[in-house]
Parts: C-alpha cells; sequence; structure tokens
C-alpha cells in the first residue's frame, strides 16, 4: 500500500514547525524505508492570498483521497479583519467537517523533564498522561441558525449548540475504544445542568456504555468543574470525552499542564476509508504564533508529534510512532530547549531548526 500524505503548512510558524516535520519524514524514509508519497498546499491566509479563498476546493478533494493531512497552522492578525466566510480559520473548519473528522484526539503528556516547567507543582503533573477526545464536527461550531442580525433596532450574535444522538454516540464509543487500550476509564464532560444538549448527551454517552463498554469505568463531570480538576489533580482522568467548544477550552487548559501550547499535537480521525485507514487531519492544539512568526523560535516539538499519532494511527507504525516520541522525550531530557520551554532569560534557546536537528540526531541514534 502506498502512503499518501497531504502537508498544508498554512500560516505564521505553521511553515516553520512544518519544515522540520518534512525532515522527519525524509528521515523514515532513508532510514527506516517508509516512503512517503508527499504533496504541499496551501491552506488558511496563505490560500487566501493565492486564490481568494482559504481552501481552494481543488486542495479540498486533494484532502479526501489522501491517508493523512499533515496541518500546521492558520490565521493571524493580517487577515484579522477579512469577512468571516473567507477568514483562515474557515479553511479548516471546512477541511474538519467535509472530511466528517469528528474524533479530535488531544493528548496530553508531561514529559518528565518538563515537569518542573508546568505552572503546576511538579507532583500535579509528573507522569500525567490523559487523552482528551473533543466533537469536531458538530456543536455550537456549525448550528443552525447563525449569523449576526437585525432585531428591535439593535444587532444579535447568535450560534447555535445542537447535537443528534448519532453525533454523540459515535464519538462516545471513540472515547471507549480508546480507554480500552489505555487506563479503561472516560469522564464525559457537559453542562446537562443548564443546556438541553448536555442532558442528551449524557444520557446517549451512559447508554453506549450500558450496551456496549461496561467494562470501562465512566464517569459524569460538568465542564467547568471538570477545568477545575483538570487543574487541580489532573491524573485522575484518563480518557475525556466532551463537546467541540468545550473540548477547545479544555484542551488549551490541558496544553498548560504539559508546560507549553507548543508541546501537544491532535489527530483528528473519522469513518474508515476503503482501504480500511480512516480519514485523517494531524495538527498542532496551538496556533500560528504570529507574536513569534518568522523569528525561527517556535517549538516544532507538536507538530513532530501530530505526525508520530499519523504514523500510529493512519500508517500502523505504532513502533516507528514511539520511536519518534522517545526522540523527542530524549532530547527534553538532554536539555534542549526552545524558547517557550525555558523559565528564565539566562541561556540561549534553541531555534526551531535546531530542535529539528536534535531530533533527527536522536533518531539516528535509536538506530
Ligand atoms: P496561538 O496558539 O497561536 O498562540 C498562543 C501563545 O502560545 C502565543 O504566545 C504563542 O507565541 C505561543 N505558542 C503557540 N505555539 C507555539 C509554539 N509552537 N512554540 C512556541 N510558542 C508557541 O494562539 P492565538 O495567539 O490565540 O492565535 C493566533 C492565531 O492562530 C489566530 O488567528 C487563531 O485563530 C489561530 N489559531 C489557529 C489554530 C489552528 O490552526 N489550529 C489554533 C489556534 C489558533
Ligand atoms: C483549535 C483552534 C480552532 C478551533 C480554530 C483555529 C478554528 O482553536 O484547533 O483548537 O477553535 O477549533
Ligand atoms: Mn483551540
Amino acid at each position: 500500500m502506498t502512503n499518501t500524505l497531504l502537508i498544508l503548512p498554512g500560516d505564521g510558524i505553521g511553515p516553520e514547525v512544518m519544515a522540520e516535520v518534512s525532515r522527519i519524514i525524509d528521515w523514515f524514509g532513508d532510514k527506516r524505508g517508509l516512503k512517503f508519497d508527499v504533496s504541499e498546499d496551501l491552506v488558511g491566509g496563505a490560500a487566501y492570498d493565492v486564490h481568494g479563498v482559504p481552501l481552494a476546493d481543488a486542495t479540498m478533494a486533494r484532502a479526501q483521497e489522501v491517508d493523512a493531512v499533515l496541518l500546521g497552522a492558520v490565521g493571524g492578525p493580517k487577515y484579522d479583519n477579512l469577512d468571516f466566510s473567507v477568514k483562515p480559520e474557515r479553511g479548516l473548519l471546512r477541511l474538519r467537517k467535509e472530511m466528517d473528522l469528528f474524533a479530535n484526539l488531544r493528548p496530553a503528556q508531561c514529559f518528565d523533564a518538563l515537569a518542573d516547567f508546568s505552572s503546576l507543582k511538579r507532583d500535579v503533573v509528573a507522569g500525567l498522561d490523559i487523552m482528551i477526545v473533543r466533537e469536531l464536527t458538530s456543536g455550537i461550531y456549525f448550528g443552525e441558525p447563525r449569523g449576526i442580525f437585525e432585531e428591535n433596532g439593535e444587532r444579535v450574535g447568535i450560534n447555535t449548540q445542537r447535537y443528534t444522538e448519532s453525533e454523540i454516540d459515535r464519538v462516545a464509543r471513540s472515547a471507549f475504544e480508546l480507554a480500552r487500550k489505555r487506563g479503561n476509564k472516560v469522564c464525559s464532560m457537559e453542562k446537562a445542568n443548564v443546556m438541553e444538549s448536555g442532558i442528551l448527551w449524557r444520557e446517549v454517552v451512559q447508554r453506549v456504555h450500558d450496551a456496549d463498554y461496561p467494562d470501562v469505568e465512566l464517569s459524569h463531570m460538568y465542564a467547568d468543574a471538570g477545568g477545575m480538576q483538570l487543574c487541580r489533580w489532573p491524573k485522575q482522568f484518563d480518557v475525556i470525552v466532551t463537546d467541540n467548544l468545550f473540548g477547545d477550552l479544555l484542551s488549551d487548559v490541558a496544553a498548560m499542564l504539559t508546560g507549553s501550547l507548543g508541546m501537544l499535537p491532535s489527530a483528528s480521525l473519522g469513518a474508515p476509508m476503503a482501504n480500511g485507514r480512516p480519514k485523517a487531519l494531524y495538527e498542532p492544539v496551538h496556533g500560528s504564533a504570529p507574536d513569534i512568526a518568522g523569528q525561527g523560535k517556535a517549538n516544532p516539538i507538536a507538530c513532530i508529534l501530530s505526525f508520530a499519532m499519523a504514523l500510529r494511527y493512519s500508517f500502523d507504525q505504532g513502533e516507528e510512532a514511539t520511536r519518534l516520541e522517545q526522540a523527542v522525550e530524549k532530547v527534553l531530557a538532554d536539555g534542549v530547549r526552545t524558547a517557550d520551554l525555558m523559565q528564565s532569560e539566562g541561556t540561549t534557546p534553541a531555534s526551531t531548526a535546531q530542535m529539528g536537528d536534535a531530533i533527527l540526531a536522536a533518531l539516528d541514534a535509536s538506530l
């Protein structure tokens, strides 16, 4: 089977971190015989600049064909005042929606070398390994009606939280399946105390559990309390399953448990394609970081670990994924740090490319 990859570097630090991933892809081709058929295209502001839209139809079509899409980041101040329909973020949302990538896996793992770097105490985060499963194709991000309307002489902004039973059912199954391969625990988060969609969410998750996953330990938590518990004692969690908006917020919170937003990868998975592989897009959780873009300062680890997730979930290369994750762990243990991973100004941080160099050297050493 060939391995097809579509790379969409995007905006801001996207192309900078993706350059390091490209070197790592080449390494796996040269040193491990894992050949990828790679194509590259535009997304976000970069696509808008050329096509007048944040995702061209041809790019969308290509994304539907390949085994996996790797995306850097989209957005930036240059595009902040564009019409909502052509904002860079719409390109990413279109990919998620049209590829029907309903399960967004956002792991938060604290590497031992960074345990003192988290804003929380070492005890609270050392050894942390949780997985947030965020519903990605529905909820308030996509519900109708939406828009800005005139009403009684003033404007009203409307978004609608909406979930069908089948949308909740399928993402709950993804969470339970993952839990079985990990700590066998799922905590579902919503606000069933104030939202009808939360009541339905809780009911359906419980029903899926009772019918097909009674062996997995299931608990429910209000999402606000969940945010608090993530900061208080995150190690109580194994898999968290939640909706699109709460998942967006909670995964940024979880990012800081690991030390930096620059560390967090993600996989967005849909239904299996004809070749048995899931529709898939891999991207860091962070954005285009306009404040540091173009300076060679960005931490490429989130994007590199996103490629590791691609190796595991799209290409059935779990051992090679682990090899890459261990190379990252070794480099951190050796003290290599980009600026976001440094507490004091004393020493010179590694550049994006130097972090890439160090990870490649650790990969070589793993052979
Ligand atoms: P951001 O994630 O881009 O940046 C937040 C902070 O984290 C910044 O201080 C940034 O410098 C830092 N940071 C992020 N990634 C880093 C990395 N790899 N290495 C070092 N530091 C890093 O979020 P924001 O500032 O809220 O958003 C900026 C733009 O990115 C907006 O246009 C937003 O819509 C977009 N965005 C895109 C995505 C995506 O493409 N998936 C995700 C989030 C935000
Ligand atoms: C993320 C981002 C996106 C989201 C934006 C850029 C559309 O914040 O991937 O977490 O809100 O989902
Ligand atoms: Mn986000």
